[in-house]
């Protein structure tokens, strides 16, 4: 690489990881606090783990992963996701021809009800209930160029949620629902998701041993 590509990688970096990850923390946040069911499962599965457990350890847990995916899924931060054919493409009744350019599109794709059964709902669990494939499931894109930071976002939101929701409660500071809009290049709740600070949770006895009052 020369160093103008150098840097350019170093920018892009820092400017597809930032707004990204944070914006779809925000909607998970959001989401959990809508179905507060979610919320109490999430809470179960870190609670598991003991007090003061290391925060590497929130990436292990499936309900709090299954809980990041699928605020992705529902509201994907991009959803325009540029290619252009080296060759004609054939896409169901069309032919795309070469050097056309053209955005599959994470947003149409993650509310197709036959892939995903009552698509506007926060449903976590149908991560657990099958995987998706390349083709179903694209928040991050697809093929060669993929996201470089996916798995890193994806472990840097169980960590920064882990961490939250095991030691602080939240409520949502409306019950207005929250829209969906344009924010620059990417998707993303309109203005902020203003929650109230609920205090202190405590934290949970080792497992095995009894709560203290
Ligand atoms: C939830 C968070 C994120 C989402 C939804 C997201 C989504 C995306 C999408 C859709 C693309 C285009 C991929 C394609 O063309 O198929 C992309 C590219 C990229 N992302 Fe992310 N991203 C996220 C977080 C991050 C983070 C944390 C980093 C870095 C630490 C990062 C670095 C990159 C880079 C470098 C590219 C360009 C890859 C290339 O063109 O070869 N992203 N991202």
């Amino acid at each position: 690489m020369t160093e103008v590509e150098l840097i350019d990688q170093l920018r892009g970096l820092l400017f597809a990881g930032h707004e990204t990850t944070a914006v779809s923390l925000a909607w998970t946040l959001y989401w959990l606090h809508r179905e507060p069911s979610t919320l109490e499962r999430v809470l179960a599965e870190i609670d598991a783990l003991g007090p003061h457990p290391d925060p590497n350890e929130y990436t292990s847990l499936p309900y709090l992963e299954a809980a990041c995916l699928e605020g992705l899924r529902i509201h994907p931060p991009v959803i325009d996701v540029g290619r252009v054919p080296r060759s004609p493409f054939e896409l169901a009744r069309y032919t795309i021809p070469a050097g056309e350019g053209i955005c599959p599109s994470p947003l149409l794709l993650h509310h197709r009800e036959d892939i995903y059964p009552e698509p506007s709902r926060f449903r976590p669990s149908r991560f657990l209930d099958r995987k998706f494939s390349p083709f179903e499931y694209i928040p991050f894109g697809g093929g060669g160029r993929r996201c470089l930071g996916a798995a890193f976002a994806i472990a840097e939101m169980k960590i920064v949620l882990g961490t939250l929701l095991a030691g602080h409660r939240f409520r949502l500071a409306s019950d207005t629902p929250v829209a969906y809009v344009r924010r620059s290049i990417t998707m993303g709740p309109r203005g902020s998701i203003p929650m109230i600070y609920g205090g202190k949770r405590a934290v949970p006895p080792a497992a095995g041993q009894p709560r203290s009052s």
